[in-house]
């Protein structure tokens, strides 16, 4: 996809059906009218999703996109308990985060099923959001762009040249998922610009606009210095995003972000 600015919700295992309505309810009524290029996604647990897709294409200004957390790779089979990316693709739903830290954490997902999943959902029209991001020992030890060129290769490097362009990339650093500990605008820069220039390697000069996400710890009180930044093209948001206040302030900030950005260009 053109590089776009997005801001991403990742409900995880959050909510149950009334507090789920309420909240898609806060922030379909709340968020501010969506311009051009920024482009707003919730990713509900599955049984809400039907709920969300309907509710999201009823917004008369569009501009929300409903997202799946996870898929399966295969289409259909004996798969007891996956949810495949025809299924998802058949209720609506138009993008799907893979390859979090969690379900490589708890589910022993690998970079090279991922890469598989995100075929999957490339082959549907889906748009996969795929996350990567360094443990906190390699960072202290130095080597978090070797762990993220790793993890891309294996992910990214098996696809098609022509079909990167069509993903998002969030780095999720996973010692700031859940901390409270963001990265600092500058470490999130330096990663992103290097993640920008391994994806073209990976999948040649088309994928340079590919639109990067920050995600751990993102919130209203340090978004402004983490959107601003060149390499930064919105953020993948986890317990934000339950806060449906919050969330919204998350998109202004990165509308705001984003004309900044353009202003120069208009005059
Ligand atoms: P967090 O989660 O914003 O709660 O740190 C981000 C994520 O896991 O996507």
């Amino acid at each position: 996809m053109a590089r776009k600015t997005i801001v991403a919700g990742n409900w995880k295992m959050n909510t149950e059906a009334s507090s789920a309505s309420e909240l898609l309810t806060q922030v379909l009524e709340q968020v501010p009218e969506v311009q051009g290029d920024v482009l707003v996604i919730m990713a509900p647990p599955y049984p809400f999703l039907p709920e969300a897709v309907e509710r999201a294409s009823a917004r008369a200004n569009g501009g929300v996109m409903i997202a799946a957390q996870n898929c399966h790779h295969e289409g259909h089979g004996a798969y007891t308990g996956e949810v495949s990316v025809p299924m998802l693709a058949s209720i609506g739903v138009q993008a799907c985060i893979v390859g979090h830290s969690e379900r490589r954490k708890y589910h022993a997902e690998t970079d090279r099923l991922v890469g598989l999943k995100i075929a999957a959902l490339l082959k549907h029209g889906l748009l996969p959001i795929y996350c990567c991001g360094e443990l906190r020992e390699d960072r202290e030890q130095g080597r978090q762009q070797d762990v993220v060129a790793a993890q891309l290769d294996q992910a990214l490097g098996g696809l098609p040249k022509e079909m990167l362009p069509r993903l998002v990339v969030a780095y999720e650093p996973v010692w700031a998922i859940g901390t409270g500990l963001s990265a600092t605008p500058e470490q999130a820069q330096e990663m992103h610009a290097f993640i920008r220039s391994h994806v073209q390697t990976i999948g040649g000069a088309a994928a340079a606009e590919i639109p990067l996400l920050y995600g751990g710890s993102c919130k209203p009180s340090n978004a402004q210095g983490l959107f601003d930044c060149p390499d930064i093209n919105g953020g993948l948001i986890g317990g934000a995003s339950l806060e449906a206040d919050q969330f919204v302030e998350l998109v202004r900030i990165a509308q705001h972000a984003k004309a900044d950005d353009d202003a120069p260009h208009r005059s």
